[in-house]
């Protein structure tokens, strides 16, 4: 089932909030309501009964499947570990009907400021509307939870990168500054997700 919201009636409160309480709980018993398309007037939420969406912890069981992920094409062309490894990073494997599909980490850059990568590594999986639905799960369900007084998430991909930045869009997520960045030769796009907004 679908709810569509006019930015004009979401009034104060979040957008997420207001979509969970316009699709009452008949809606919610096939699933959680879900960011479909959020870049825009009106914004589309829907369920997903053919797909259970969940995220848990990354075990060493779950190596392998991540290094054959990065070595896919529609992967490898984007995915860089940061030159930088970064301290505090918490990583997560996305799973679709218990099939682990994708990886996700999160990570402090500064008070109330939370950064994450992820990626849908199963080809078969990838353009069908998942990687929306499981960023937007686990950005709402793992990571806003996990850190008081989160504001806001940022992720930035490679300007080239179109898919990831229509997702991130998809999300409610919106498009910052471009940087070079330092010691390569990518110009990567910030996109911010104001939490109160959209997700609390
Ligand atoms: C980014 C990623 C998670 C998207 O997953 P997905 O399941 O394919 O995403 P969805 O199907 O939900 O949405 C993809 C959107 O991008 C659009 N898109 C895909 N390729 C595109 C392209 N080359 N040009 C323009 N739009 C494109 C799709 O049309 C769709 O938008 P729409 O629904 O408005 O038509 C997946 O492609 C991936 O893991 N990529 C590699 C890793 C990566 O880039 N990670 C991000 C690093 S910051």
């Amino acid at each position: 089932m679908r709810v569509v919201l006019g930015r004009d009636e979401v009034g104060e409160g979040s957008w997420a909030g207001v979509a969970d309480r316009r699709a009452g709980p008949g809606a919610r018993a096939s699933g959680p309501v879900l960011a479909v398309d959020l870049s825009g007037d009106p914004l589309v939420f829907g369920t997903d009964p053919d797909h259970r969406l969940a995220c848990r912890p990354l075990t060493p069981g779950d190596l392998e499947a991540l290094a054959r992920w990065v070595r896919h094409d529609h992967v490898a062309r984007w995915w860089v570990e940061r030159p930088t490894p970064r301290e505090r990073v918490r990583s997560w494997i996305w799973e679709v009907n218990g099939r682990s599909v994708g990886y996700a980490q999160d990570y402090p850059l500064g008070s109330g400021v939370i950064g994450f990568d992820y990626l849908l590594g199963e080809p078969a999986y990838v353009g069908r509307g998942l990687g929306t639905s499981l960023l937007w799960v686990y950005l709402r369900d793992v990571v806003v939870p996990a850190y008081d007084g989160v504001r806001e998430l940022v992720a930035a991909p490679d300007h080239r990168n179109a898919a990831s930045r229509r997702v991130l869009r998809k999300v409610g997520a919106t498009e910052g500054l471009w940087t070079d960045e330092p010691g390569s030769a990518r110009t990567l796009v910030a996109h911010h997700l104001d939490v109160a907004r959209v997700l609390a």
